[in-house]
Parts: C-alpha cells; structure tokens; sequence
C-alpha cells in the first residue's frame, strides 16, 4: 500500500539572506502524528544553499506509515498499534504481516501467512559450502553479511524489483531464511550438525530447535522460553528510520537487490553504538564484576576524555524511559523464574546500575535511560544463546522492519536516489607538483613507523 502524499500546510517558513535581502519560502508539511517539517526539496534550487546536519539529528530523510517514535513520551507504535500490546497479546509472525501489509492479519491470513513463510525457511543447500569458506571462530555477524549478501546469487527469481510479486516473495524469503542462517553460523562455531527447520514449529520455537537441537536426542523447549524468544523478536521488528533501516533505505534507493540491501543492514547493525550493543551490555556487565565497582564506571562514563560509555543506556530519538526496555524488564524476570535463576550476579549488577544511574544529576540532565538493548543481553544469556550471536538475534527480529522499509521505499511514487551533499571544507584548487618539488610531511612520519 503507498502512502498517502503528506498533507501541505498552509504554513511556511520564511528564510531570510541577511546578505542580499533574498527571502525564499518553506512549504510546512504535516503527518498523522508528530512534528511538522520543513519541505526544503527546492531550497538549493532556488537559493543555491544546502542544509547541514551531521547524524540527521533534524532531518526527515522520507516519509513513512510504519512506525511512529515519540521520544520525549516513550512511545513506539507500528501501524499505529503500540508495541507493549503488540508485545502482549500478538506474536511475531503477526507483527511481520502488520507491517508488511499494515493491518493485523484475519485468522485466515494469518494461516495463509504463516505457510507461505514456512514455505521459505530452507537455505539453496550449495550455501553450506559458503559456511565452510568461513574461520570456526568468524563472528557470526560476519558470517550473517556474506552469506544474506549471497542469497542474491541464487534467488534470481526475487531480484527483479520492479516485479511486486517478486518483491514479496523476497520480502518472504528473508523473513523465513534469517533463523535459519543465524543458527547455522551458530552450528558451524561449535562444529555441531546443522539442524534443518521443522515446519511444524512457530517460528522462534523453530529457531530455538536449530539452535540447541542434536540430531542424536529428542529436545523440547519449555513454552515460556519460547515465548520470550518471540517478544524478543517482535521488540526489535521496527524502529523507524535507525541506522540500519536507513541503510537498507539508502542502498535500495539505487535499485540494488533486497537480499544486497538487508546486507547492508546487518553490517549497519553490528556496530556498538547500534546492535551491537546487547553483546557490548553483556560484556560491561561483566567487567564491572561487582556492585562495588559501579561508581568506578559511572565515573568513567562522565568522564569526557574517557571513550566509556555506560552500553545500553542513551538513544537518539528516546529522552524517556525506551518503551521497550520496560517490556523487556519485564520479560527477563519471567525468564529468569523458569529457569530457576534466583540470583543471577548479571541482573543483579544491572539492576543497580540502572538504579544508580537513573539517580545521577549527569545521566537525569542528558536523559540517559536504559534502552531495549539493556536487558535483552540478560534474557538472551539465561537463555544460553552465547553472547555473539546477540546482534544476530536482533537482526532476525529487524529484517521484518528493514524488508518492509525498503518495500515501502521501492512504492514511494517520489522515489528518488539517496544522495547526499556536504559542505567542503578541503584544499581549494592547487597547482600540480612535479615529484621532485615535493616536500616530505611530517604527519605521515606515525604511519611509516608502523
Ligand atoms: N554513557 C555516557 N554518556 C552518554 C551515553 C552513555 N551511554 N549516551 C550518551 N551520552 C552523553 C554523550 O556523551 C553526550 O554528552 P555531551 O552532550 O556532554 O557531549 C550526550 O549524552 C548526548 O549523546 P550523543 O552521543 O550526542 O547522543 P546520540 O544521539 O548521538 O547517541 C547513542 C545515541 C549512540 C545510542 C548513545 O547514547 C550511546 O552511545 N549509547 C550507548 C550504546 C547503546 O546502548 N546503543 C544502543 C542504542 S539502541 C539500539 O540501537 C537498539
């Protein structure tokens, strides 16, 4: 489904050229919910500046219907659902539909849904030799960009993307293959058998059955752990136009393949600032050690000349508690119960932290809270899924939002090529030097020296 056009107000800016006396009006554009913006698309044209704005933190890159943020209210909605309902009464297949196709679905889509994503699960079996060109010991999100990148070499019939039918259907493939992708890189680190999906499990219980199954016994996963698999996946379906997804945007404006461009996002996520961040959690937390050493890091996190940062604390958009953080809370002490986890040193470190933290002058000034990824590494871990398949995970539960970010771009009537300009700050023209002219420069000296 497109979007309908944003409403034009019948508001503009005026932006004034105190130089020339120019004047040029901005248009003022509304969406359903949220702020205004600026349609500054003609502003170069018409007075020959561009805007800057490092990390977009001021920018509306597009237009979208999937997923609404307010940050300073805490509020996450897709489709206008909000995600705590979502969390609680759906599950992830349900939340993938939603925002593929922007309703919830009938029963009976749902059914047919499900099939056709069942239908999808395999991986073409000539991609286990790609597993195999990898180190035992290659990061898993290592093993994710190649071998997501690869499908492109063998799903030709879903790369037309001018088709809409060939758009689903790798919109399908995606959602149905990244377990099964995930848990292989998995099997392959430890050297045990690759565990083929079984279509008669929901998707996050089949995921858990390649993960930990053995061909040699019969394993059954309690319903609640599986549960909590699946709010996992649906906490991080969608987060609007995030590092990641506007990568996946960016290189699908050039008309690059789907499976090209959801590589492109898996390689976005990996970064610590970004998904990266339930593994780097996890890692803190045990370094902290201790409750007595909490103050010690804190320090550090304040600390400017100190790269520190207090991982999963902090967000771009989110200057509240992250809506997802409370769900995921929630859900980590549930987990913790079933597994019989009374005191887990992890949460308990995390818990004061947290508590400390939301205390400190430092963090409440900067609207520092925890987000999403602040206690997902905890449940993940009582879960025993190892630390560094945790950004895998995550983008597992993401490759719903990216496929149907990128969806939704490829349908935009305005779709255009990302392209964006800068302000040039080097050398203006200079002569060519002959070799024998030039002088040797003293801060290259630190790199012959290596
Ligand atoms: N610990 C300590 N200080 C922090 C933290 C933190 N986790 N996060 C932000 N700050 C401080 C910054 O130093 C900065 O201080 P200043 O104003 O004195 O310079 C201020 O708060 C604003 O921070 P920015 O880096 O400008 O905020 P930005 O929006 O660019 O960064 C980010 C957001 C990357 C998430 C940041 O908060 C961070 O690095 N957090 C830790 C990593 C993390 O948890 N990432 C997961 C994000 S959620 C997700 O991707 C699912």
């Amino acid at each position: 489904m497109n979007n309908p056009l944003p409403k034009e107000k019948n508001k503009t800016f005026t932006l004034f050229d105190n130089e020339n006396g120019n004047s040029y009006e901005i248009p003022v554009i509304e969406g359903t919910v949220g702020p205004d913006v600026l349609d500054i698309t003609n502003l170069f044209k018409e007075s020959g500046l561009f805007t800057y704005d490092p990390g977009f933190t001021s920018t509306a890159s597009c237009k979208s219907g999937i997923t609404y943020i307010d940050g300073e209210q805490g509020i996450l909605r897709h489709r206008g659902y909000d995600i705590k309902e979502l969390a609680e009464n759906s599950n992830f297949m349900e939340v993938c539909y939603l925002l593929l196709h922007s309703e919830l679905p009938s029963p009976e889509d749902f059914s047919k849904f499900d099939n056709l994503i069942k239908n999808h699960t395999m991986i073409n079996e000539q991609l286990v030799y790609l597993y195999r060109g990898f180190k035992r010991a290659a990061h898993p999100m290592a093993i994710m960009v190649g071998v997501v990148g690869a499908l492109s070499a063998f799903y030709h019939d879903s790369t037309d993307i001018n088709d809409p039918n060939q758009r689903m259907i790798a919109s399908h493939r995606l959602i149905a293959k990244m377990p099964t992708i995930a848990a292989m890189a998995y099997k392959y680190s430890i050297g045990q058998p690759y565990i083929y999906p079984n279509n008669e499990l929901s998707y996050s219980e089949n995921f858990l059955n390649m993960m930990f199954a053995v061909p040699t016994q019969k394993f059954t996963i309690d319903k609640t752990l599986v549960k909590a698999m699946d709010r996992f996946f649906i906490l991080h379906a969608d987060h609007e136009q995030n590092a990641s997804t506007s990568t996946v945007r960016l290189a699908g404006s050039s008309n690059a393949n789907p499976f090209a461009c959801i590589a492109a996002g898996i390689a976005s996520l990996w970064g610590p600032a970004h998904g990266g961040a339930n593994e780097a959690v996890i890692k803190m937390l045990t370094e902290i050690n201790s409750k007595d050493n909490i103050d010690q890091y804190l320090l550090r996190a304040k600390d400017k000349n100190d790269p520190f940062r207090l991982m999963g604390f902090g967000h771009r958009v989110y200057k509240n508690y992250d809506p997802r953080a409370s769900v995921m809370k929630d859900t980590c002490h549930e987990v913790l119960e079933i597994l019989n986890i009374k005191n887990d040193p992890l949460l308990d470190i995390a818990l004061e932290l947290e508590n400390i933290a939301l205390n400190d002058e430092y963090f409440i000034e900067k609207k520092l809270y925890p987000n999403v990824d602040f206690y997902s590494g905890i449940i993940l871990k009582a879960m025993g899924i190892p630390t560094n398949m945790f950004t895998a995970l995550f983008a597992i539960g993401r490759t719903a939002g990216w496929i149907s970010q990128w969806k939704e771009m490829i349908e935009d009537p305005i779709k255009k090529i990302g392209r964006p300009r800068q302000l040039y700050i080097g050398e203006d023209k200079r002569n060519y030097k002959p070799k024998e002219k030039r002088e040797r420069k003293s801060i290259f000296e630190w790199l012959w020296s290596k």
